[in-house]
C-alpha cells in the first residue's frame, strides 16, 4: 500500500475546504442513521442535525434509555428518527438509510464498520479503525470494495486553523519538515466511560487518543514512519479506577523515511496550570504552531505570523461531518479517508507496541513492507 508523500499531497488538494457545503434540494437529502449515541455519537448527532441537506432517520445504542435520548434530540430539532437497539436488524430492516454514523467503543469498530460497509452504506466510522494491524487491513479492504463513501473520525484534519496550517506546510512554506514536536498534557479519561480504561477495549491511550495527533504529525510529513521507541506506564493512577490496565503517561520518537522525528509526549496528571497543548512542525524556512495557524520564519526574530484561517472559530466535528455529507453528494474521497486512518492506527499501533516490549519497533514488522 503506497503511502507516498504524493499520496499525501493529493489527499490534501482533494480536501473539501471548510465550509463549501452547498444547500440541498430535499430531494438531495441525504437520510442518516446512528449506531452508538453515549458521549461521542450524541456530539456528533448535535452536529448533523445543524447540517443542511441531511435528515436523521434512525438512532441506534445498545442502552435503549440514550437511543430514545437521542431520538428526542431529532425531534426537537424538527425531524423524526426509529430507535433500535441491534443495529443489524436496523440495516436489514430500515431501507430508507443512505449513510450511517459510527461512535461505538473501539474494540467493536470493526464488526460494526464491516456490517455496514457490506450492505453499502456510506459511513462516518469513529476512529480508530481497529485494535488489530489485521483488522485494519481487512476494514481497508472491504471499504476499497464497497459502494458507499468512508471517512474516519480524524476531525481535527478539519479544523480551521490546523487545516490553514497544513495547506501553508504542503504548499512549501515552511521548506523541507525536519521534525514535528507535540504534547497533550492534561487530567484523567472521564471515569463515566469504564472502558476507557481497558487496555484490551480502547487499546491503550495512545491508540484511543493520542492517534489524533500522530495523524496531523504524520499529514504534515506526508510518509508514513519507519520505527518507533518510547516509554510509558502508570505512575500515578495505579487501579485507579479499579481494574485500569491503560497507562496515564507515555513519551515517543518516530522516525520517518526522510530523516525526519516526531517527538510526542502525553500525560494524564498533570495539575491546574501545568496542562497544555502542543503541535508544532518545524521546517527548514521556519516553525508552525498548528492549534493557532502561526508561523515564525527563520531569521531575525518577530512576532509570529498569523495565517489567514478560513472558517476560524467553527467547529472542528461540525466541518468534518460536513465535508462527510460534501464527499458523499459529490463522490469525492474525503480528507480523513480509511487509508489516513490506516496509517495513524498503525502508527499508534506501532507505538503502542514499541512501548510494551520496551524496544525499537519497525514498521515493516507491524505492517509489513509497504
Ligand atoms: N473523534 C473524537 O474526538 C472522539 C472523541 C471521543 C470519543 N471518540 C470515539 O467515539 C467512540 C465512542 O466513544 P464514547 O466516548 O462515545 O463512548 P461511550 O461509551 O460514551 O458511547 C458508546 C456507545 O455505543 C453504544 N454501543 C456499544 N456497542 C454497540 C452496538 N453494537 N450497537 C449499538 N450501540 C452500541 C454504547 O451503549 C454507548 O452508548 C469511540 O470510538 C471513541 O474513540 C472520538
Amino acid at each position: 500500500m503506497p503511502y507516498s508523500r504524493r499520496t499525501w499531497l493529493r489527499t490534501a488538494a482533494l480536501a473539501a475546504a471548510p465550509g463549501l457545503l452547498r444547500s440541498q434540494a430535499p430531494s438531495d437529502e441525504l437520510r442518516v442513521a446512528f449506531v452508538g449515541v453515549g458521549n461521542r455519537g450524541a456530539y456528533l448527532l448535535e452536529h448533523m442535525l445543524k447540517i443542511a441537506g441531511v435528515r436523521v432517520v434512525a438512532v441506534c445504542d445498545l442502552d435503549e434509555e440514550r437511543a430514545r435520548r437521542a431520538a428526542k434530540m431529532v425531534a426537537d430539532a424538527g425531524g423524526s428518527a426509529r430507535t433500535w437497539t441491534d443495529f443489524r436488524k436496523m440495516l436489514d430492516e430500515q431501507k430508507d438509510i443512505d449513510a450511517v454514523v459510527q461512535a461505538v467503543p473501539d474494540w467493536a469498530h470493526k464488526d460494526v464498520n464491516l456490517a455496514i460497509l457490506e450492505v453499502g452504506k456510506h459511513l462516518y466510522a469513529e476512529k480508530p479503525l481497529a485494535l488489530t494491524v489485521e483488522d485494519c487491513k481487512l476494514t481497508v479492504s472491504v471499504a476499497r470494495q464497497a459502494k458507499g463513501i468512508m471517512q474516519v473520525g480524524f476531525q481535527l484534519r478539519h479544523d480551521p486553523h490546523r487545516n490553514a496550517a497544513m495547506r501553508f506546510i504542503h504548499g512549501g512554506g515552511l521548506g523541507r519538515v525536519l521534525l514535528c514536536h507535540g504534547m497533550r498534557h492534561g487530567g484523567d479519561l472521564p471515569r463515566e466511560i469504564p472502558w476507557y480504561f481497558d487496555k484490551t477495549k480502547s487499546g491503550d491511550i495512545l491508540i484511543d487518543q493520542g492517534i489524533h495527533i500522530l495523524d496531523l504529525f504524520t499529514w504534515a510529513i506526508g510518509a508514513h514512519p519507519v520505527r518507533a521507541m518510547g516509554s510509558g506506564g502508570t505512575n500515578l493512577f495505579v487501579n485507579e479506577p479499579p481494574g485500569r490496565t491503560v497507562m496515564d503517561n507515555y513519551s515517543l520518537i518516530f522516525e520517518y523515511p526522510g530523516g525526519q522525528r516526531v517527538n510526542f509526549s502525553h500525560h494524564y496528571f498533570d495539575p491546574p496550570g501545568f496542562t497544555g497543548i502542543q503541535e508544532r512542525v518545524f521546517g527548514s524556512e521556519g516553525a508552525m504552531d498548528l492549534i493557532r495557524a502561526s508561523w515564525q520564519p527563520r531569521g531575525k526574530r518577530q512576532t509570529p505570523v498569523p495565517l489567514e484561517v478560513p472558517d476560524a472559530g467553527r467547529d472542528a466535528t461540525y466541518l468534518s461531518l460536513a465535508a462527510f455529507v460534501e464527499a458523499v453528494k459529490n463522490r469525492r474521497q474525503p480528507l480523513n479517508d480509511v487509508h489516513s486512518a490506516f496509517v495513524a492506527t498503525v502508527q499508534a499501533i506501532l507505538g503502542t507496541r514499541a512501548i510494551y516490549e520496551k524496544r525499537i519497533v519497525t514498521w515493516e514488522e507491524v505492517a509489513g513492507a509497504a
